[in-house]
């Protein structure tokens, strides 16, 4: 048994409380790879987690963090070996299994990867999950057939997820390349981070079914009407 320091939450008749404690892997739920936590971003999830009916943590007392990024201690999983780099990011960390901030994780083998050679734990971190579902996005409208030089649109350009997308777009070569705000300052913002054109979130009119075919691709942050309303927008 090793003893270590970890944010835990624990569930009280009126209040959710979290504070550090020196804990033990008792605490830690089950899993293959025992893991030395280096890093691991905040994330709005990670908010409600410690929030009374917050609705992400179920069973308490949990260790929360949505995601992590360390050394392998030790292995049950011949997929990782002690001293790699991995990383890991959703599934049940820090909602139904114990997550990323403590100073050790155990997690199932198959919620992690290896962090790339050209990254390093805190970076893999400063992506954190956000990065990760840009990421994510991208290489699905990639599978998809986008295309540089295709007209795609960003919403939510300047959020978590919505600006590392933008980024990674102009990174990739993207000049056509639109970002959808909604405050001022905002459009400065999505420049400096690549865009190209900047469209006010109050120039997308939602129920019309048919409106001007605009975008090759749409990568959608914001849902709900805006979604709705540019749908319609996306050539077909
Ligand atoms: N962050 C993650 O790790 C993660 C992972 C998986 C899925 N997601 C999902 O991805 C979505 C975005 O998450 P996020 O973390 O990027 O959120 P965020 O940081 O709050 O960013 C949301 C962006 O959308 C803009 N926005 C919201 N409502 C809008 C509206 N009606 N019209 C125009 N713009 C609007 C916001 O503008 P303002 O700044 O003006 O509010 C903000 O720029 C959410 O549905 C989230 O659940 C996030």
């Amino acid at each position: 048994m090793t003893n270590f320091k970890g944010f835990i939450v624990r569930n009280y008749d009126s209040k959710v409380e979290g504070q550090v404690e020196k804990l033990s892997t008792d605490d830690l739920s089950a899993g293959n790879v025992l893991i030395k936590v280096e890093y691991s971003s905040l994330n709005y999830k990670d908010m409600l987690a410690f929030q009374k009916n917050g609705g992400v943590i179920r069973n308490y007392p949990l260790i929360p963090g949505i995601d992590l990024a360390g050394i392998v201690i030790s292995s049950e999983d011949a997929n990782f070996k002690e001293g790699e780099w991995i990383l890991g990011a959703g599934y049940g960390l820090g909602v139904s299994h114990s997550g990323g901030l403590a100073e050790i994780a155990r997690v199932p083998g198959e919620w992690l990867t290896k962090v790339p050679e050209n990254m390093t734990t805190r970076e893999a971190m400063i992506y954190g999950t956000a990065g990760l579902t840009a990421g994510l996005s991208i290489k699905a409208l990639l599978e998809a057939g986008m295309k540089p030089e295709d007209h795609v649109l960003v919403t939510g350009s300047t959020g978590g997820v919505g600006s590392i997308a933008t980024k990674i777009l102009a990174k990739l070569g993207y000049e056509n390349l639109a970002a959808l705000v909604r405050k001022p300052g905002q459009a400065k913002i999505a420049q400096s981070l690549g865009a190209t054109e900047v469209i006010d979130a109050s120039s997308i009119r939602s129920g019309k079914p048919l409106q001007h075919q605009t975008f090759d691709y749409v990568l959608d942050t914001v849902g709900g009407d805006v979604a709705a309303a540019l749908l319609s927008m996306v050539k077909i």
